[in-house]
């Protein structure tokens, strides 16, 4: 299960994010927002994190305008490791070095094209499991 969060500047790229999974037959769940009226992206950042922090998401995407502030809000619920990417190589990264947990896309930074390309490489791209990302991986958590 895929937890899904946006604000309002992510919720049009987050409607073809929705798309794609759909067509992939992913399932999600959809914490919001639900429209493109002005709402708080820590809210959303939050509710995502903890979602996939307490196990009820495997994954979880964030969008807003550029990707930074809910990325920043879901950082801080612990046992996230929530990664703001623009491209594809950071997007594999991330997943072979860090395990993240949460990709964040800014809908004001990439386009929808990329940004779905993206998406596809955060979800299929294993954890390396060596060991010294997972004692770095550690270091994080404590
Ligand atoms: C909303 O205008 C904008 O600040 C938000 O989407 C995001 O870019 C914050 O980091």
């Amino acid at each position: 299960m895929i937890a899904l969060g946006c604000d309002h500047g992510g919720y049009a790229m987050m409607q073809e994010v929705k798309k794609y999974l759909d067509e992939c037959g992913l399932e999600y769940k959809d914490f919001g927002c639900y429209s493109e009226e002005a709402v708080d992206y820590p809210e959303y950042g939050k509710k995502v994190a903890v979602a996939v922090a307490s196990g009820e998401c495997e994954r979880g995407i964030l969008i807003c305008g550029t990707g930074i502030g809910i990325s920043i809000a879901a950082n801080k619920v612990k046992g996230v490791r929530a990664a703001l990417c623009s491209d594809c190589f950071s997007a594999a990264a991330t997943r072979e070095h860090n395990n993240a947990n949460i990709l964040a896309l800014g809908a004001r930074v990439v386009g929808a094209g990329l940004a779905l390309k993206i998406v596809d490489t955060f979800l299929n791209t294993p954890f390396s499991n060596d060991e010294r990302h997972i004692r770095r991986i550690e270091m994080i958590e404590d």
